[in-house]
């Protein structure tokens, strides 16, 4: 049903414009492929995008109010939260690949995380003592994704603070093949603030509530930010199988678009989770209202990326 949607609004969209395919080079096994059209023998298996910004849970003040969606009550919202966490859990390009990714000839499976956030959680222990988990959006992937055992994982994170657990969890909880990057992602190379609006927050424990260029408003804490394309040039092939998970604050709006200029690399990228920024959202300061979300899914899966939605 989604995918019927789904189909319906990216020919909507592309009837009567004659595109002119750019240069790519084709390969039979689609993740090889550089061109826009590897994926599209699998839309009708994808999800589709909600119209709706529906789902965002009350305790998260995620509520899309203006779209239609009153917070009713969190236990309704989180069981629609739910019910799209497993949709996409269940359309993962991961699940569809009619062989899987050989490691063989050096190519790698590759899991980069942009805003991962905490990558271990620590319990204390009754009898003394603390116990590690992993959490945050890595823990998902690795419990989640199909042989994410298979998978490098490279994580950007900004805050420091996510960093020092590193050093202190335990052999068996850390993660196999990640790569940190104490650092935030974008266009350029260059300093970046993690800005928070709420005046009384530790910006050492919070996560940055958002990524702005200056210090303008509450308060804000400089990091650096590194070219993500240029990374991506650098340390990925068009061999390599590629998932991305993009919550950058914002951040998305200036790099998604120059990825999807020529010579962006977007098809380096096989498949993407993005968390939309918009205006809708109540604690979400944007430019960008979530129309303009459904239609940045829509180029980039026009662009050859599996693309869903990360909430
Ligand atoms: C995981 O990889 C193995 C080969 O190592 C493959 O046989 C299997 O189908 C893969 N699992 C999934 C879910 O694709
Ligand atoms: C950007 O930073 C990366 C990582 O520090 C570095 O390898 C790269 O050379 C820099 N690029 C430019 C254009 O300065
Ligand atoms: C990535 O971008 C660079 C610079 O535009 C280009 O030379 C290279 O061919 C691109 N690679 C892919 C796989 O698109």
């Amino acid at each position: 049903m989604g995918g019927n949607l789904f189909g319906a609004l990216l020919l909507g969209c592309g009837v009567g414009r004659a595109v002119r395919p750019a240069p790519c080079v084709p390969h039979e096994v689609p993740w090889r492929s550089t061109c826009a059209w590897r994926y599209t023998h699998l839309f009708e298996r994808h999800e589709g995008f909600s119209l709706l910004a529906a789902g965002e849970s009350c305790q998260q003040r995620r509520a899309s109010v203006s779209l239609g969606l009153r917070c009713r009550g969190s236990a309704q919202l989180q069981a629609e939260t739910r019910r799209r966490k497993a949709s996409v859990n269940a359309h993962l390009l991961g699940n569809m690949l009619p062989s899987w990714p050989a490691r063989a000839d050096g190519a790698r499976n590759v899991y980069i995380d942009l805003g991962a956030n905490a990558i271990y959680k620590s319990y204390p222990l009754q009898a003394g003592g603390e116990q590690w988990e992993r959490t945050g959006s890595v823990g998902w992937f690795l419990s989640t994704y199909p042989n994410a055992s298979l998978f490098d994982v490279i994580a950007f994170e900004p805050n420091l603070a996510h960093r020092e657990s590193h050093a202190r969890v335990s052999n068996a909880v850390r993660v196999a093949r990640l790569e940190y990057h104490a650092a935030a992602v974008g266009v350029r190379n260059d300093t970046a603030f993690l800005v928070s609006r709420d005046k009384s927050h530790d910006l050492s424990h919070q996560w940055g509530s958002r990524l702005g260029p200056s210090r303008s408003f509450g308060k804000s804490l400089s990091v650096p930010m590194i070219d993500f394309v240029e990374f991506l040039n650098r340390h990925i092939r068009p061999s390599d199988f590629v998932t991305v998970k993009m919550d950058v604050e914002n951040g998305e709006w200036e790099l998604l678009p120059s990825m999807l200029l020529p010579g962006g690399n977007v098809t380096l990228i096989d498949e993407l989770f993005f968390e939309c920024h918009h205006r809708e959202t109540p604690s979400i300061v944007s430019a960008h209202g979530y129309t303009d979300c459904l239609h940045m899914m829509r180029e980039l899966m026009r662009a050859g990326v599996w693309v869903h939605e990360w909430f």
